[in-house]
C-alpha cells in the first residue's frame, strides 16, 4: 500500500501544480477526495489491513490529504487572484472617451414656413383657423361654387371616401368653415395638409398648403395686393419683384395668379423659372358672390378677398430645395440643416 499511496500523491501534487482554473482545481478535488475519489479509495482499503497496519496507514492518508487540502487552497487563492487581475485588465473603462450624444430634433422646414407664414399674417390681423383634413363634398367644392359636374373639379385629382366624404384637396373649405360659424367681419390664415392623388419631383399626394380669407365691408382688389405685398417682401425679403396674372378660381371672381421675381436668377431667366423670369407663388381674388350666398353672408353688404398657396413651395423657394420628396423622406441630415 505504501507504494500506491507515494504513486498517489506524487500524482496529486503533479497535477495540482499544473491546474490554471478554478474548474480545473474543483475536478481535482473530486477526483481524488470526491466520494469516488481515488484517495477516498484507498481509505476504503484499510479494513484490509491488519491491525498493527492500519493506524499507520490512515495517518499517512490523513496527512496526505490535509496537504492536499492546504494546497488546493493556496491554489485556488492564486488563480482567484489572477482571474481578477485580468479581468480588471481587459475590462478597464476609458473615461475619457467622449460620451454618447443625444442627438436634438429640430423642426421640419414645413412646420417652420407655416409658422413663419402665419407669424407674418398674425402681425396684419389675421386669426389662425383650422378644420378636418377628412372633408364634405359641401365644403370642398359645393359651396366653394364646384357645381356636381363642373370640369374644375377634375383639376384637383381628388381622393374619394365613401359616401360624401374626400380627403380635403385645399385648405379652402376652412373658409366655408368659418364664414358659416362667424358673422362678418373675418379675417383668417388657414394653415393644413391637404391630399391629391399626384406624385413627381413636384407634387406629393399629401402636402401642405395655406389659406386666407379676409371679409369686411368695403375691402377691394387693392387690399388683397397690399397684403400680399407686405407678406411677400416679409417672407422673401425686402423688394421682391411681384406680378399679378388674370386666372379663374370657381371661388373668386375676378381671380389671379400671383407670381415672384425667380428666386433663383432674380428674372433673369434660367431653369428653375422656365427662363420666364418669374415663378407661380400663389392663386387669389375676391370672393365670389355665389359663395358668400353658400355660407349665408349679404354679397351686396360685404366683400373680401381669398388666397391660398402651397407650404412646400415656399420651401422649396426659400431654402433652395430643388426636389419635394426631401421634405418627406425624414432623413435626419437633410433635417437637421434648417
Ligand atoms: N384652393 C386653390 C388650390 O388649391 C388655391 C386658391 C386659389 C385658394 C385662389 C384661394 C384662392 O383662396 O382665392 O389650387
Amino acid at each position: 500500500m505504501k507504494e500506491q499511496l507515494d504513486a498517489l500523491s506524487a500524482a496529486m501534487f503533479a497535477d495540482l501544480g499544473t491546474a490554471l482554473s478554478e474548474k480545473g482545481l474543483q475536478e481535482l478535488k473530486v477526483r481524488y477526495l470526491g466520494k469516488k475519489g481515488e484517495l477516498t479509495a484507498v481509505m476504503k482499503c484499510l479494513g484490509t489491513l491488519s491491525p498493527e497496519e492500519r493506524p499507520l496507514a490512515g495517518q499517512a492518508i490523513n496527512a496526505i490529504k490535509e496537504r492536499f487540502e492546504e494546497e488546493f487552497a493556496s491554489r485556488l487563492a492564486g488563480v482567484k487572484e489572477a482571474d481578477k487581475l485580468h479581468r480588471l485588465a481587459s475590462e478597464r473603462i476609458d473615461v475619457t472617451l467622449p460620451g454618447r450624444r443625444n442627438s436634438v430634433g429640430t423642426r421640419h422646414p414645413v412646420t417652420l414656413v407655416m409658422e413663419e407664414v402665419s407669424e407674418i399674417f398674425a402681425g396684419l390681423g389675421f386669426q389662425v383657423a383650422e378644420g378636418p383634413e377628412i372633408e364634405l363634398d359641401f365644403y370642398n367644392f359645393e359651396a366653394l361654387n364646384f357645381p356636381k359636374d363642373h370640369p374644375a373639379r377634375d383639376m384637383q385629382d381628388t381622393f374619394f371616401l365613401e359616401g360624401e366624404r374626400l380627403l380635403r384637396t385645399h385648405t379652402s373649405p376652412v373658409q366655408v368653415r368659418t364664414m358659416l360659424r362667424h358673422a362678418p367681419p373675418v379675417r383668417i390664415i388657414a394653415p393644413g395638409t391637404v391630399y391629391r392623388c399626384d406624385s413627381d419631383a413636384t407634387h406629393s399626394p399629401m402636402f401642405h398648403q395655406i389659406e386666407g380669407l379676409m371679409v369686411d365691408k368695403g375691402i377691394t382688389f387693392g387690399d388683397l395686393k397690399g397684403i400680399l405685398t407686405i407678406f411677400l417682401n416679409q417672407y422673401f425679403g425686402k423688394g421682391i419683384g411681384m406680378r399679378l396674372r388674370p386666372s379663374f378660381f370657381p371661388f373668386t371672381e375676378p381671380s389671379a395668379e400671383v407670381d415672384i421675381a425667380c428666386v433663383i436668377c432674380k428674372g433673369a431667366g434660367c431653369r428653375v423659372c422656365k427662363n420666364s423670369g418669374w415663378l407661380e407663388i400663389l392663386g387669389a381674388g375676391m370672393v365670389d358672390p355665389e359663395v358668400f350666398r353658400h355660407v349665408g353672408y349679404n354679397p351686396d353688404e360685404v366683400t373680401g378677398f381669398a388666397f391660398g398657396m402651397g407650404i412646400e413651395r415656399l420651401a422649396m423657394l426659400k431654402y433652395g430645395i430643388n426636389d419635394m420628396r426631401f421634405l418627406f423622406e425624414n432623413d435626419i441630415r437633410f433635417l437637421s440643416q434648417f
